[in-house]
């Protein structure tokens, strides 16, 4: 049996972060699976669909086929064939995933991709429904959040290492814009699963979060 880790939360959590420097340690595969729908998202924008056309979209669901690959260590997305993974973190196409993730067509295309990569190795999952939906027998869930606030200066101060001139407010509102789209979908929402660990990263550094998570492991065991 692989050994499954689950980590859920709203965007600007740490998830990524973490989950990345966990697989590093622990010599798991992390399996970005935002990376997924952000890729389909991008398929539909190159397409020049909209957000709310469900036909296009479920009709169109039928001719994408994502692929995950590794490049030392480093999850690349495929997308019919062709490596999308440095388009994948603009934020209209973050605001496009979170769009088209409401439809189940969208969803049921990758679950079963993200049910086989935990199935054949030991995985550090992140996402929105792993622990509820798509890992339910995960070894370890976590549902790992954080204040608007402190998720909005996070993004706002990455941002603005990278060079990129963003607007604050703008940044919050898409936020909590995105939180509410993400929990209220019918299917398969955000939220806590009953047996995820809740981990608070408002007040917490990364390294604080990564021990709390491995002493859960050791725990565990
Ligand atoms: O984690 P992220 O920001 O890359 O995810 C982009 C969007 O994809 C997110 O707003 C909702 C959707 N998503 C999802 O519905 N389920 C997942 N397991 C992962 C992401």
């Amino acid at each position: 049996m692989k050994y499954n880790i689950a980590i859920d939360g709203p965007a600007g959590a740490g998830k990524s972060t973490i989950a990345k420097e966990l697989a590093k340690r622990l010599e798991y595969i992390y399996v970005d699976t935002g990376a997924m729908y952000r890729a389909m998202a991008l398929y539909f924008l190159r397409l020049g669909f909209a957000a709310t056309d469900q036909v296009a979209i479920v009709g169109a669901c039928q001719k994408v086929k994502v692929a995950i690959e590794y490049k030392d260590g480093m999850q690349q997305v495929i997308l019919n064939g062709e490596n999308v993974t440095s388009f994948l973190r603009e934020e209209a196409v973050g605001r496009m995933a979170s769009a088209i993730s409401i439809y189940p067509e969208v969803r049921l295309k990758l679950v079963e991709l993200q049910r086989e990569l935990a199935k054949i190795n030991d995985v550090i999952m992140d996402g929105r429904d792993i622990g509820t939906y798509v890992l339910p027998d995960a070894d370890i869930k976590i549902y790992l959040t954080a204040s608007v606030k402190a998720r909005a200066d996070r993004r706002y101060l990455e941002l603005k290492e990278k060079g990129i001139k963003s607007d604050y407010d703008e940044i919050k509102r898409d936020m909590e814009e995105r939180d509410e789209r993400d929990k209220n979908r019918e299917f398969a929402p955000l939220r806590q699963a009953e047996d995820a660990v809740l981990i608070d990263s408002s007040n917490q550094t990364i390294e604080e979060v990564i021990n709390s998570i491995l002493a859960i492991k050791e725990n565990t065991k």
